[in-house]
């Protein structure tokens, strides 16, 4: 007993000095890089909407990533239990990787090359990391494509998941415990201090406020670390370049058009993963973008990227839209030019 008394004292003490050791480091014990934002914000006065309620039972992280990840979830004994969505799985269209580079900032030309980099998918829904960071959801333009829908969606994480769940997955709804699953899946991809862009400056003043701030000093820090993220995902549709033939007027660049076909296009057309219509590297369908593009039909790149196609009885796989925050015209211009290249003989045939 002694023994063990001894061994946990000197373990300690170990511990604690190194933590001694280590006061040169920044922040440690009172701010550390991998603490999580919203836990410094709590310290700070400032609640989190978005907590999973783990006592209903079945709710559990590893359901949670199954659901999101496979599609189905699992049983206490282990067996699989119905798939959400015949069409889709929620990461046919979301990453569970941080995809911007600068988290305050939604801009598609900043996220392509991070996403190449990773080897990700450039997608058409925001992705899962830091969404518990959130706090209103189905922003901007959507109330145009899901109406009243999205009202009760707006702050709250739970019924955004159940839209998507049905609208966007075109599966069946999910049971409470199967949400509370995947929320707390999601609170595993929360953000962390390091995530965010904070100066040593920016370290010392939350620091501050933390040690012993008043009222006024912790609401500046709080701002001040909400200034680093975006606790939305902002969303604005536009509508194909009315001249189709003329097209944005941009000029394209082919090697950053390769990126999006084979980071979008591909992620979901390729051997048909997510489509009926299947796009490849073969001269065929570059020649077959390459004719459509400039025309008004459902085979317009233009058109299916900013409209995307709508489900259908019988056929409820349809193309999510891509917004100007998930893809920008520059970029359009880019896919055409290098689609236009590959089908003039840059692809093997
Ligand atoms: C076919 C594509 C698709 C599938 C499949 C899909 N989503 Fe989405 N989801 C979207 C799009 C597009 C949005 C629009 C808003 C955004 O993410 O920026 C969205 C939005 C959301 C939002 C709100 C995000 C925000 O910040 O506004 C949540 C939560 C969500 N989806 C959860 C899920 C879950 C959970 C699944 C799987 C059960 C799923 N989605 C499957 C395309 C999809
Ligand atoms: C999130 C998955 C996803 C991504 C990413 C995606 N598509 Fe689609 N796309 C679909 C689905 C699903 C359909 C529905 C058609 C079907 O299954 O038959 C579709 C339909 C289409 C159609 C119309 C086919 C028809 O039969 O009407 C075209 C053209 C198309 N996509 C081109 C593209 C291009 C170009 C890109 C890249 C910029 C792209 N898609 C990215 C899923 C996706």
């Amino acid at each position: 007993m002694k023994y063990i008394t001894l061994s946990i004292l000197s373990a300690f003490t170990i511990i604690s000095l190194g933590l001694i050791g280590k006061k040169e480091a920044k922040y440690v014990g009172v701010l550390d890089e991998n603490q999580s934002v919203v836990s410094v914000l709590e310290l700070l006065g400032e609640q989190n909407p978005n907590k999973p309620n783990l006592s209903i039972p079945g709710a559990t992280v590893e359901n949670g990533k199954s659901i999101v990840l496979e599609g189905f979830s699992h049983t206490v004994n282990g067996s699989r239990l119905r798939k959400q969505s015949k069409h889709f799985v929620c990461t046919s269209c979301h990453n569970i990787k941080r995809e911007d580079p600068d988290l305050a900032i939604a801009d598609p030309d900043a996220r392509l090359p991070y996403v190449v980099e990773r080897n990700l998918p450039f997608l058409q829904g925001t992705t899962f990391a830091g969404i518990v960071n959130r706090t209103k959801f189905y922003n901007g333009d959507y109330y145009k494509k899901y109406g009243d829908l999205v009202n009760k969606t707006r702050n709250n994480i739970r019924e955004a998941i159940q839209l998507c769940a049905v609208a966007c997955s075109q599966g069946r709804e999910l049971d409470d415990w199967e949400i509370e699953s995947i929320l707390a899946y999601f609170w595993t991809l929360e953000w962390k201090m390091s995530d965010l862009d904070l100066s040593d400056e920016d370290y010392r003043t939350i620091k501050a406020a933390l040690e012993m701030g008043g009222q006024q000093e912790k609401r500046q820090a709080v701002t001040l670390i909400k200034s680093k993220y975006l606790d939305y995902s902002p969303a604005t549709f536009i509508a194909p370049p009315d001249n189709r033939r003329e097209g944005n007027k941009l000029k394209g660049e082919p090697s950053r058009g390769k990126q999006i076909y084979e980071l979008s296009c591909l992620h979901c057309h390729e051997d048909g993963r997510y489509s009926f219509f299947v796009l490849d590297n073969s001269g065929y369908s570059f020649r077959f973008l390459d004719k459509h593009f400039p025309r008004y039909t459902r085979y317009s790149p233009y058109q299916v990227i900013r409209w995307g196609t709508s489900p259908a009885t019988g056929k409820k796989a349809y193309m999510p839209h891509y917004t100007k925050e998930k893809m920008s015209r520059q970029q359009i211009e880019d896919l055409r030019a290098y689609v236009h290249e590959m089908a003039r003989g840059g692809a093997e045939q």
